[in-house]
């Protein structure tokens, strides 16, 4: 349950706080269903959602919740997110109108909220196979980077010129990709919650197929079905799908979420799950794996 308006959040001017958010030209919404703002498709309400449609609304956005102390949180595709229940009590930023993508010579520049596939479309349209390792993904750009996403043989880090994020104090800070501090479905900004406001792609790397990425992923990911993409995280030198699937744990059910048939990592809801339903699935498989293989499996998935 929401807190009632008014009662939360003590000794923050509420009208002032949603007067000055109105003036940066978004539309605030109240009591925001999350549940269509997922992947996944499940989570409570969110007491504030406002989606800034350039760079500069988003850093005043989020400079006024800093000013006010509000909470909030920024969402991407929300592609790897699940959202509680309860939904979240302060302001959720989302990135989705904030698109844009400026092709230049051998780089190109894009928005935080423009989702992968619609990149990949303009730059196929160009001619330019280097991103198609990306294809099949259906994160936000600011995602993508904040969680390194890609293939074993190459994530989104390997390709970055630079982002721009917004730092503590509400700065513009340009990065370069060897201060984002990159691995494994990690990086700086999302340990540190940076803001990501733009990045400049390089598209120099070699070109990947991206009918042949489409299909391998088509074939061994449930891709048509509401998840949140991989559960887990990848264990040093294992398949976290192959112990889940080893462990006989396809097909298990909690209310209206289930392990997948076709690969063990993944999570699916059904109309109607809840997330609390995928939390004890979560438990069930992480006990079931680490008394069969003596293997904790860390979350790739973020939990609000
Ligand atoms: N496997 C099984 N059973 C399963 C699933 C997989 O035996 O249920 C075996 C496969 O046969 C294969 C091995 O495990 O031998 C690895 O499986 P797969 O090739 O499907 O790759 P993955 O490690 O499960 C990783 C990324 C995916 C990415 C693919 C691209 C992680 C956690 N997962 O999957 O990323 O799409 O490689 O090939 O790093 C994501 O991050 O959300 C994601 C889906």
């Amino acid at each position: 349950m929401l807190p009632e308006k008014g009662t939360f959040l003590h000794g923050i001017d509420r009208s002032a706080f949603t007067k000055e958010l109105c003036a940066l030209r978004g539309e605030l919404r109240f009591e925001e269903p999350l549940a269509c703002h997922t992947t996944i498709g499940v989570g409570g309400k969110a007491a504030f959602f406002l989606s800034p449609e350039r760079p500069h609304a988003l850093a005043e956005t989020i400079r006024c919740c800093r000013r006010y102390g509000y909470p909030y949180l920024l969402l991407g595709a929300g592609s790897n997110l699940l959202f509680s229940d309860c939904g979240y009590p302060g302001l959720i930023i989302s990135t989705e109108q904030l698109r844009g993508i400026t092709l230049k010579e051998g780089s190109v520049q894009v928005f935080a909220g423009e989702p992968l596939p619609a990149l990949l479309n303009t730059v196929n349209r160009a001619g330019i196979r280097s991103l198609n390792f990306l294809a099949g993904i259906p994160g936000s750009l600011g995602g993508a980077i904040a969680m390194n996403t890609g293939i074993p043989q190459r994530t989104i880090g390997d390709i970055i010129e630079e982002v721009a994020v917004l730092n503590p104090h509400g700065e513009v800070m340009v990065l370069k990709a060897k201060d984002c501090g990159f691995s494994y479905r990690r990086s700086e900004i999302l340990e540190q919650r940076l803001p990501v406001l733009w990045a400049r792609l390089r598209l120099d790397g070699r070109p990947y197929d991206r009918g042949e990425i489409l299909t391998h992923r088509r074939a061994s990911q449930p891709l048509s079905a509401l998840s949140a993409g991989c559960v887990f995280k990848n264990p040093r030198g294992l398949s976290a799908g192959a112990l889940i699937d080893k462990a006989g744990l396809k097909g298990r059910r909690e209310g209206g979420a289930y392990v997948a048939e076709k690969h063990g990592n993944f999570i699916l809801a059904e109309t109607g799950a809840r997330a609390s339903d995928v939390l004890k699935l979560i438990n069930i498989i992480r006990e079931t794996v680490y008394k069969r293989f003596e293997v904790y499996l860390e979350l790739e998935l973020e939990v609000w």
